[in-house]
C-alpha cells in the first residue's frame, strides 16, 4: 500500500500534467508569481478541468506541507502584523513604482517614514511566505500576492492623504486593510469573549470579541456610525466591492434566473449596501424594477452613488433606495424576490430567525427568497448527497481521498469569514443542513442551492420559498 505522501505525490503528478495540457490547449496561463495580480491572470479556472485540477493541486500541496511542516511553525500568527504594517505604510505601491529591479529597505523607509530595521524585519517574514520577494539582501519587489494590497495609486498620495487611501479603487486593498484591522483587533479578545460568562455563550453582536476589543459593547455598525470612524465605515464599504472583485463578474447573475421573471417584478434588495449588486442586475435585466433597502448612512451614501454612476434609474423610479431596518417589519409587500446577500451570516441564528419571519410575512405564495452567502462543506463526506431527493446541489463536489474532502485549505476562504463573522458579530457561516433548519422554522422551504463552479465555500446561491 502506497504512503500517504506517495498518494499526494500521485495526486500532485496527475493534476500537474492536467492543468498544463488544459492552459496548452484553451490558450490559457499558469499564474505567475512575480508578476502582479490582474483579473485576467486567473482566466485559466474558467475551465472546470483547470479548475478542479488547481483544486487538488492545492489541498494536495497543503496537506503534505501539513505533514512535513514542524507543527509550532503551522500555529504562528505574527504574519497578520507584519501584513498590517506594510499595508497601512504603502510598501506595495512603493515597489510597484520601483518596478522590477525592486527597492532596498533603507529607501522604502524613507519614502514611507517608517524604522528600517523594523520594515526590514515584517518584509522578511512576508518575504518568507512569497507575499514579497527578497532578490537581493534587503531589496524587495511584489509578487502575485503582495499585488493585492495595491491601491493602484501614486505612493505620494496615499502616503499624504491616508483617510482617502481606498476611495475609488477596486476595493481589494481596502478589504484587506479592514480584515487587518477591525478584525485583527478582535481576534486578540477571542478568547475573553469565549470565557467571559457574560459573553460566553452569547450570540448577540454587542457580545462579541470585537465588542470587547473596542471596549464599550458596540456592535461594528454602532462603531461605524461615530463620526471618527466615518473613514472606516467608507473603507468597510468598498472592500465590499472588493469581495465582489473576486467572485466571477457574473456570479449574481448567475445566482437565479432573473430573465425568468416577468417584466416590471420587483427585485428587493434588503441590507443591498450602496447597491452595487443590484445595479448589476439592473445594467443586465432593465425590465426589472429594484428597492434596495439599508440603514441610513448607506442609503444616503447609494443615493449619491447611484446620481453619478446611473442617475436616469433613480430619476425613472426604476431604482428606489430605500432606509429600513430589517428587524422592522418589511413595508414591500409585492415583492418577487428578496435578496439577501451576506446578511444572514452578519447574525446569530435568534436574530436571522426575526430577519427572516419579517421578510416571511411580507411574503407573496410566488415571492422567491434568494440568499447569497458561502456554504461551509465539511472536512469528511456528507452522507446526505447519498440520499435520494436530496435537493438539488445541496451536497458539494468533494475531493478524494486521502484529501480532506472540502479540499483543505483551498477552500479556506470561507472558513476564514467564518471566523470572521464569529470574532466581528458573535455570527457564522452555516452548512447546507444549519440553512435548511434555520428556513424551515421561519416558515421557509429551501428549494434550490446554485453552486458556483471551482470553489465549494466561496458564495453560493440558495432558493427559498413560502411553505
Ligand atoms: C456585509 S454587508 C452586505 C451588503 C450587501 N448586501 C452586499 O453584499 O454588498 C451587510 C449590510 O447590512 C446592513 N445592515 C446592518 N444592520 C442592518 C439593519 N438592521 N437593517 C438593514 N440593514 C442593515 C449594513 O449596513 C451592510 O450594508
Amino acid at each position: 500500500m502506497s504512503s500517504t505522501i506517495r498518494s499526494l505525490l500521485d495526486i500532485l503528478t496527475s493534476n500537474v500534467n492536467v492543468l498544463e495540457q488544459t492552459c496548452t490547449s484553451n490558450g490559457t496561463h499558469i499564474p505567475d508569481l512575480q508578476a502582479p495580480f490582474h483579473p485576467t491572470s486567473e482566466d485559466f479556472r474558467t475551465d472546470p478541468r483547470a479548475a478542479e485540477a488547481s483544486s487538488l493541486i492545492v489541498a494536495a500541496a497543503h496537506q503534505l506541507a501539513a505533514i512535513l511542516t514542524p507543527p509550532p511553525v503551522s500555529l504562528e500568527h505574527f504574519k497578520s502584523a507584519a501584513l498590517r504594517v506594510c499595508l497601512e505604510s504603502n510598501v506595495t505601491e512603493i515597489l510597484r513604482e520601483a518596478g522590477t529591479k525592486g527597492a532596498h529597505v533603507e529607501d522604502i523607509a524613507r519614502l514611507n517614514g517608517q524604522d528600517p530595521r523594523k520594515l526590514g524585519q515584517f518584509l522578511r517574514i512576508l518575504a518568507l511566505h512569497h507575499i514579497y520577494r527578497e532578490i537581493t539582501p534587503e531589496v524587495f519587489t511584489n509578487t502575485r500576492i503582495s499585488s493585492m494590497l495595491d491601491t493602484l495609486k501614486p505612493s505620494q498620495e496615499v502616503q499624504a492623504d491616508p483617510e482617502h487611501k481606498h476611495d475609488n479603487t477596486p476595493g481589494l486593498a481596502a478589504l484587506a486593510s479592514h480584515h487587518l484591522d477591525e478584525a485583527f483587533k478582535a481576534s486578540a479578545y477571542a478568547w475573553e469573549a469565549c470565557s467571559e460568562p457574560s459573553t460566553a455563550h452569547s450570540g448577540a453582536p454587542t457580545a462579541s470579541a470585537f465588542a470587547k476589543a473596542v471596549g464599550d459593547g458596540e456592535t461594528l455598525w454602532q462603531y461605524y456610525s461615530k463620526p471618527q470612524q466615518r473613514f472606516r465605515e467608507i473603507r468597510f464599504g468598498i472592500g465590499m466591492k472588493g469581495i465582489d472583485a473576486l467572485q466571477p463578474p457574473d456570479a449574481v447573475l448567475k445566482a437565479y434566473n432573473w430573465k425568468d421573471l416577468p417584466s416590471g417584478s420587483l427585485v428587493v434588495d434588503v441590507g443591498g449596501g450602496i447597491g452595487s449588486v443590484a445595479q448589476n442586475i439592473a445594467k443586465s435585466f432593465p425590465e426589472l424594477y429594484f428597492v434596495i433597502q439599508d440603514l441610513l448612512g448607506p442609503i444616503e451614501d447609494g443615493k449619491k452613488w447611484w446620481s453619478k454612476n446611473m442617475p436616469e434609474a433613480l430619476s425613472t423610479g426604476r431604482i428606489c433606495l430605500e432606509a429600513h431596518d430589517f428587524f422592522t417589519p418589511q413595508s414591500q409587500k409585492n415583492a418577487a424576490v428578496f435578496m439577501i446577500k451576506q446578511i444572514l451570516h452578519d447574525w446569530s441564528d435568534e436574530y436571522c430567525v426575526k430577519i427572516l419571519l419579517n421578510l416571511r410575512q411580507a411574503a407573496t405564495p410566488s415571492t422567491v427568497l434568494l440568499i447569497l452567502e458561502s456554504i461551509m462543506p465539511y472536512a469528511c463526506h456528507d452522507p446526505a448527497g447519498d440520499e435520494e431527493n436530496s435537493i438539488i446541489g445541496a451536497v458539494p463536489n468533494e475531493a478524494p481521498a486521502p484529501l480532506l474532502a472540502n479540499y483543505g485549505a483551498m477552500n479556506e476562504m470561507g472558513y476564514l469569514s467564518d471566523i470572521d463573522m464569529c470574532l466581528l458579530f458573535n455570527s457564522q457561516e452555516r452548512t447546507i443542513h444549519h440553512f435548511d433548519r434555520l428556513l424551515r422554522s421561519t416558515g421557509w422551504k429551501l428549494t434550490i442551492v446554485n453552486r458556483q463552479p471551482g470553489d465549494s465555500t466561496y458564495m453560493q446561491s440558495m432558493e427559498a420559498v413560502p411553505f
